[in-house]
């Protein structure tokens, strides 16, 4: 037997009792008469006591051992008598009497400890030696914990799990496709799935009107800390529904996650437009932890002869709490920070409404107190605050000052990662205009339908339409996304139109769909959670790396298993690819 109890199990009650447990050596503490080692597994630790007076042999074993052997000892559990309330089974030790080596271990690259020393790119390359350590596997168990609520909740509210293939044809969700060679198609490729949304609306079509997969999906995009080239959704479909349905039934899933997996009563979630978020947070994907609301300075700051802004489509501020104490430093780097080219902006104007009533601005020369007073009557600024205004295009401009609304959030602390502030963003635009290919393009996708009461706006103004699409903003992070579906062939067949595909294109790649909408299609719609960012925002983490047991790096590589990787000449010529051969000639 390798062991009667796990290292995380043990307790006083279990004085005197004969045990034997097998784990990982964390550590060995040689004090002359005694040996220590603290014996490790997934549950927890337990200290190992070698005794030289009564076991010299096993003593001297022990002392030879070395980081992460893997061991089996047998022994009589000891109450402590110098206990460690830091540790589960701090009130207890094995006095050992047996010990094996089951495997020797070289001494690993970084320290198997909550704060290792290793950097990130060997804790990948090394991966199933990070997962070992504690806070990595508090993160893989959330995300256990998170899956296994997440099915019995559907379950308890009659979705099915159904699994769709991963050899498709392209899905257009707005990224690339991964492509897999057909060897025994000759040119003809499949692709990964971006999500499964045509197949889950086949489902609908064949009256699985409650649909749920926990999915993996594909998409070939650049990557974020939010972002990963395979990630997992929790994707959902309904029948017979109308868009009320779809927002109670999933708002109520993620209010119960909240409820069974932290104990956090989060309320009912807001509603904003997409307009509206636009407009008071320059963002669809708002954080409101804290207000900092948009002002649109253009009323009391244009046309009073400052060239910049009386040039400017817009101008537009927030007022940042309590700041008016920034010192002339702290303003220069706040300018420089929205100079960076990441942020782009030209520069930025601050105005002091100073506690003692007068005010201090940038752009002194240009606006007299009484004009910056004005400033603060229409903001609300009070004694104390620090206005900050930026100025330009106005699409340019709500998205430099939504990130300097962040920035200052960070700054004063009023983004607490153990608050959660959920929202639903809706009634986003249909379409949207690319300059780059001049048409437009869905906005969510494709099988999204035009709000009923827009329908004739399709042919005179595209671009005002707006659709039944939502999304589920938690603390400024896209968590999900979904829309009530076109189930008419002829709108599906405008829609395509719209989007610049000839009836052609659209048959050869969504004929499918449209076939089967002649078959009975029940009005449907869903939507799908994205599952990596659910686990990390749970973990208070902004990263979704930590919460995937093998995740890539922001390349795409898989460090450990070094991939991708070059192919076999033979698997090219299987696949019927093109080669190069290292001379550079291309066959
Ligand atoms: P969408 O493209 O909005 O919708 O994706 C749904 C959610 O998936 C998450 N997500 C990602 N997570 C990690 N890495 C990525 N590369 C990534 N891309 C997306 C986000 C996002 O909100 N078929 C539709 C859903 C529907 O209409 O029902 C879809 O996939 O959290």
């Amino acid at each position: 037997m390798h062991r009667t109890h796990t290292c995380g199990e043990l307790r006083a009650k279990h004085a005197g009792e004969n045990v034997t447990l097998s784990g990982w050596v964390q550590r060995t503490r040689d004090l002359g008469g005694m040996t220590f080692v603290d014996l490790r597994d997934r549950y927890g630790l337990t200290q190992l006591v070698f005794n030289m007076d009564t076991h010299e042999g096993l003593c001297l074993k022990a002392r030879k051992l070395g980081r992460e052997f893997v061991i089996k000892v047998t022994g009589t559990v000891l109450v402590r008598e110098s206990k460690n309330s830091n540790m589960t089974t701090g009130d207890v030790e094995i006095d050992v009497t047996g010990l094996e080596v089951l495997n020797v271990s070289k001494t690993p690259p970084f320290t198997i400890e909550d704060d290792t020393d290793g950097g990130d790119d060997l804790r990948m390359q090394y991966r199933y030696l990070d997962l070992r350590r504690k806070p990595v596997q508090r993160n893989l168990m959330l995300r256990h914990k998170l899956s296994i609520e997440t099915r019995k909740y559907l379950d308890s509210v009659e979705f099915i799990e159904v699994e769709t293939p991963y050899l498709i044809k392209s899905t257009p969700e707005g990224a690339r496709d991964f492509v897999v060679p057909s060897r025994m198609n000759p040119g003809q490729f499949y692709a990964l799935p971006q999500s499964p949304q045509t197949f889950k609306q086949l489902l609908m079509v064949s009256g699985y009107d409650r649909y749920y997969q926990i999915v993996k999906c594909f998409r070939d995009e650049d990557l974020r800390a939010d972002r990963q080239p395979e990630f997992t959704q929790i994707d959902c479909e309904m029948a017979f529904v109308e868009q009320e349905d779809i927002l109670n039934t999933f708002e109520g899933m993620v209010r119960h996650l909240f409820q069974v997996v932290l104990n956090v009563d989060v309320p009912t979630f807001p509603r904003m437009t997409y307009d509206e978020a636009m407009e008071r947070y320059g963002s669809d994907k708002p954080d409101v932890r804290f207000e900092m609301g948009f002002v649109d300075f253009g009323t009391v700051t244009q046309g009073q002869g400052f060239g910049v802004f009386d040039s400017a489509e817009a101008v537009l501020g927030i007022v940042a709490p309590g700041s008016a104490e920034y010192s002339r430093k702290q303003l220069d780097a706040l300018t420089d920070w929205v100079k960076r080219p990441q942020i782009g902006a030209k520069g930025l104007v601050y105005c002091k409404v100073n506690a003692d009533g007068s005010f201090k601005s940038s752009v002194d020369k240009f606006f007299d107190a009484e004009a910056q007073a004005a400033w603060a009557a229409h903001s609300g600024a009070k004694p104390g605050d620090l206005i900050l205004m930026l100025s330009g295009g106005l699409d340019k401009v709500r998205k430099q000052l939504s990130e300097l609304r962040l920035h200052m959030g960070t700054a004063l602390g009023l983004r607490d990662p153990k608050g959660f502030s959920p929202l639903w963003v809706m009634d986003f635009p249909l379409l949207e205009w690319d300059e780059k290919t001049e048409r437009y393009h869905a906005m969510h996708h494709p099988f999204t339908s035009p709000k009923p009461e827009h329908m004739a706006l399709i042919d005179t103004d595209p671009g005002a339409v707006r659709a039944n699409a939502y999304d589920m903003v938690i603390n400024g992070v896209e968590i999900g996304g979904g829309s009530i579906r076109i189930h008419d062939k002829a709108i599906q067949a405008r829609m395509f139109d719209l989007l610049g595909f000839s009836p052609e294109e659209a048959e050869a790649q969504f004929g499918f769909l449209m076939n089967a909408f002649q078959y009975g299609a029940p009005p449907h719609g869903g939507l799908a959670l994205g599952f990596d960012r659910l686990c990390s925002l749970f973990g208070g983490s902004d990263s979704i790396r930590d919460f995937i047991a093998f995740p890539k790096n922001n390349s795409g590589r898989d460090m450990m298993i070094d991939a991708p990787s070059p192919i076999h000449e033979e698997q090219y010529n299987e696949l019927y690819l093109k080669t190069t051969a290292p001379d550079g000639t291309k066959s």
